[in-house]
């Protein structure tokens, strides 16, 4: 059975957690294929929000298999709190949680570097969450990695030592300014360390091969969103992962002819945590009003996150890279009350107008060129049906539609797994 594939199509913050867990339900195993504690994935139901960081949305649904793949980067300190926070709700993740052997470890010293290229970065930073997640893909890529298949090993706490220091010569050489004791931070990561180790180890790829040919339904939970993308987003403003399609293949060991649906998800407006540009980015009454009312902070840094109008150029090009084959819009609540929306259509790039999305897009090169649209004023958030939203709002999707040539399958009108309408 082909595996379906989840995904944002914008910088991150999509609202990934909240469909993932609409859609567990209709799955037997939800699969998170890159990125780490860098993603924060809130799902809200039954009164209550949660924020998931490496462990797959589909947690919270007994009959359902939950893995980390290989493509994840995980660190057990940060690991150890989700499962401390599932504890609390007994949330049974002892059979149903599965963890890649080949995943790579992020270490106490992975952080630091992370800190120290950052502060050495000055005002050209890229506005890292802080979690070592540059670093430790460097080490995967530059083959020094540690992997959680290595915590099988019964010298895996030399071979640990050896790249601690080896991290340590190297935030030396930042020169910069870090406080920080590792004796501190590493007894608490030793500990999350046991932690992790309570839980199975699975050689990942053949078990989702395995689960393919009995015929279970997979669905791959992507992080972050395609603009940050490695490869495709707004380099070096990015994280270090292939957020689109494509990782999801290479993060699980799926092979490219067993991709069944891409689901894109995007919010009906578009946001930005971090530097780098945003040619849509509001600095107005209109950009305070969609945080205000989106409630637009960090699920992981809590910093306050950019907004601004939807961008086409940005959205197509998210779905070509990534052949999504149905969209998922998010947020639709948000916007009630504007009175006209406005979509950007068109980018002016050095005085000429494109349609496609340029290999850079800082504001010096950058103009957007926008269509306007009618706004709505009705409460999406009580309404459950398609057949009730406002005629403007259905305008708005009809035109989405139309110019993304994918059709919209969701609508989102609220962060309650309740508040989600179907089409
Ligand atoms: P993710 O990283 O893609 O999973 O998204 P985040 O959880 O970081 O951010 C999405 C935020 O929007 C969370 O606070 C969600 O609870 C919230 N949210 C999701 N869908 C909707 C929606 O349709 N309307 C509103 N108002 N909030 C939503
Ligand atoms: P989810 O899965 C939004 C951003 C950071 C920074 C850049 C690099 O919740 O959508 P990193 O820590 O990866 O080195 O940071 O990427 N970023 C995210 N922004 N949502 C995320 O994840 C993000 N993960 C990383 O803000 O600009
Ligand atoms: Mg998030």
């Amino acid at each position: 059975m082909a595996v379906d594939l989840l995904l944002g199509l914008q910088w991150g913050d999509e609202g990934k957690g909240k469909i993932v867990d609409v859609l567990t339900s209709k799955y037997n195993i939800i699969a998170r294929f890159q990125g780490g504690p860098n993603a924060g994935h809130t799902l809200v139901f039954n009164g209550k929000k949660h924020v998931l960081h490496t462990i797959p949305s589909g947690i919270f649904h007994d009959d359902a298999t939950n893995l980390v793949g290989n493509g994840v980067v995980i660190d057990p300190v940060i690991f150890k709190k989700e499962l401390d926070k599932l504890d609390e709700q007994n949330v049974n993740y002892k059979t149903s949680l599965l963890i890649s052997r080949k995943a790579h470890i992020i270490l106490p010293t992975h952080r630091l570097l992370d800190a120290a290229s950052e502060a050495s970065k000055g005002k050209a930073k890229i506005g890292s969450t802080l979690k070592g997640i540059g670093p430790t893909y460097m080490d995967k890529t530059g083959r020094n990695g540690m992997r959680v298949g290595d915590l099988e090993l019964s010298d895996w706490k030399e071979r640990y030592r050896a790249l601690a220091d080896k991290h340590e010569a190297m935030i030396d050489f930042y020169n910069v300014e870090i406080q920080y004791d590792l004796a501190e931070l590493e007894a608490e990561f030793f500990e999350a360390v046991e932690v992790l180790k309570s839980l199975q180890f699975i050689d990942s790829e053949e078990y989702v091969f395995q689960a393919q040919k009995a015929g279970k339904s997979i669905l791959a939970e992507g992080a972050q969103g395609s603009l940050l993308d490695i490869d495709f987003g707004t380099y070096p403003f990015v994280t270090s992962s292939n957020t689109t399609a494509a990782g999801a293949c290479t993060g699980l060991g799926v092979a490219p002819n067993q991709i069944g649906e891409v689901f894109g998800i995007f919010k009906a407006y578009t946001t930005r945590v971090g530097s780098g540009p945003f040619p849509t980015e509001l600095f107005d009454e209109d950009g305070a009003t969609m945080a205000k009312v989106g409630h637009e902070f960090g699920a992981t840094t809590g910093r306050p996150r950019r907004c601004g109008w939807l961008d086409l150029v940005a959205l197509k090009y998210a779905c070509q890279v990534n052949g999504v084959t149905q969209l998922m819009m998010m947020k639709a609540d948000v916007l009630s009350g504007f009175k006209s929306l406005k979509v950007c259509t068109a980018y002016k790039y050095k005085g000429e107008v494109i349609e496609h999305f340029p290999y850079n897009i800082e504001p010096e090169n950058v103009e957007p060129i926008y269509t306007e649209f009618e706004g709505w004023s009705e409460d999406l958030t009580k309404m459950s049906d398609y057949s009730e939203l406002p005629k403007a709002l259905n305008d708005y999707i009809a035109f989405l539609e139309k110019a993304l040539e994918t059709p919209i399958t969701i609508v989102s009108v609220g962060p309650d797994r309740k508040e989600t309408i179907f089409r």
